[in-house]
């Protein structure tokens, strides 16, 4: 039985217009950097699936782990029951994020919704019942449920029809001047009373466009928001684990603390879904109480899963063994060295990298998007431009060949394209 073909009548596909999409590549199996195709094409990843995969496709190591707690011990309801990986996850994720509690959930968009709830409930608990709103900024992205969907610009992005459905909050500009955050503090300063936290992805706004900011920016946000008694809420379901080159993005700087970190995508080394909304003890001891109004009321059936878990500790065995600093460095010369090539092409507006994330920005052209989407295979890697950029953001451990590959292909893409 053909069950791609058969399927096909019956599967709905992300973000798709089902009535003229392309066509889904068929897959066989993948290993490393790679996606081996059921016509015998294999393609290097350069986006490793939607940013999660980070110690490459099967790896040995985490495929391991998973094995054997398959055998003892596939999933266990975290309400009631203690279990050894999920135990130690949560004891290891705090000593490496420099975090002091874990709350654990099932996807990024489900952290990014325990984050708001912790907020929210944070001041709540302390008796301020105004602090209901958040601020975010104009092209971010924080998921697909409605919590997150509301820290979305709401204005133009594609969760705009959804606008009556959702919490109304504040879509700020991301200030990129002296000027901009003066008016950011203003702005701050008038409204404070009614926000319990900021919503940032540090450093990278990814699904946004890949747009950067610089750390004196991530800074001087940080300390405006803890001037005036707000939350600051790092979501790092993106840039997490190295994309940028340091451990945690917000560790560009030396000064910022966050008060939530939300991680997910390559926490399982991207092999599994877990996701977990990481926090300090000055947040946490705020739901202590006799009463348990005061706790926190969330819980997926699936909190913790201990066979996520187990590839999520083999994953960070993987992340503290292997030197992904060292190689981020060498990662980032490379991208930045040959992309700047790319300045030839018309309409290309800016080149720029960050640790092991790439980006080749042009002026907007939906069709022109689609047609590299469609094209891209014809040079044996995939990639999916969005936005108005083409990236590159890789497994972390690619070898310098493969990343070499993938920049050649954007070369003859944008040849054929732009
Ligand atoms: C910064 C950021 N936050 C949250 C999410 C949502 O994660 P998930 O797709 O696992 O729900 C994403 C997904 O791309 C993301 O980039």
């Amino acid at each position: 039985m053909n069950y791609i073909k058969k399927g096909q009548d019956h599967i709905w596909l992300p973000y798709t217009q089902m009535q003229s999409h392309l066509k889904q590549l068929n897959v066989k199996k993948t290993r490393g950097s790679k996606i081996y195709l059921s016509n015998n094409q294999i393609l290097i990843d350069g986006i490793s699936s939607w940013w999660s995969i980070a110690h490459g496709y099967n790896h040995p190591y985490i495929k391991k782990s998973i094995k054997s707690q398959l055998n003892k011990l596939p999933h266990i309801m975290l309400a009631g029951f203690a279990n050894e990986q999920t135990y130690k996850l949560a004891y290891r994720l705090c000593q490496f994020s420099n975090m002091d509690k874990c709350f654990f959930s099932d996807s990024g968009s489900t952290a990014i919704e325990v984050a708001m709830k912790m907020s929210w409930q944070f001041y709540l608990n302390h008796n301020i019942k105004t602090k209901t709103k958040f601020i975010s900024f104009k092209n971010s992205y924080h998921g697909d449920t409605s919590g997150a969907m509301s820290l979305a610009d709401l204005s133009t992005g594609m969760h705009f029809k959804f606008n009556k459905l959702l919490l109304q909050n504040y879509s700020l500009n991301l200030p990129t001047n002296q000027n901009d955050l003066n008016k950011f503090e203003e702005f701050v300063k008038n409204n404070h009373n009614n926000i319990a936290g900021l919503f940032i992805e540090p450093m990278v706004q990814c699904a946004g466009g890949m747009k950067f900011h610089n750390v004196k920016i991530l800074e001087q946000i940080y300390l405006i928001v803890k001037k005036y008694n707000i939350l600051f809420i790092c979501d790092e379901c993106a840039v997490g684990f190295y994309r940028t080159g340091k451990k945690f993005a917000y560790m560009h700087s030396k000064i910022i603390e966050p008060d939530i970190l939300t991680i997910g995508k390559a926490l399982t080394g991207g092999i599994m879904t877990l996701a977990a909304t990481m926090t300090n003890n000055n947040i946490y001891n705020a739901f202590l109480g006799d009463d348990l109004d005061l706790a926190l009321m969330h819980g997926p059936t699936f909190m913790g899963n201990p066979l996520a878990c187990s590839a999520a500790n083999a994953s960070l065995d993987l992340f503290e063994r292997n030197n992904y600093k060292k190689s981020s460095i060498r990662n980032h010369k490379i991208l930045m060295d040959s992309l700047k090539k790319f300045k030839k092409y018309k309409d290309i507006t800016d080149i720029r990298a960050i640790g092991n994330i790439g980006v080749i920005e042009f002026k907007k052209d939906w069709s022109q998007i689609l047609k590299m989407r469609e094209q891209v295979i014809n040079y044996n890697v995939f990639l999916r431009p969005l936005s108005n950029c083409l990236y590159i953001m890789p497994p972390l451990n690619i070898n310098i060949k493969d990343l070499e590959k993938i920049i050649d292909a954007c070369d003859q893409l944008l040849t054929s394209t732009i």
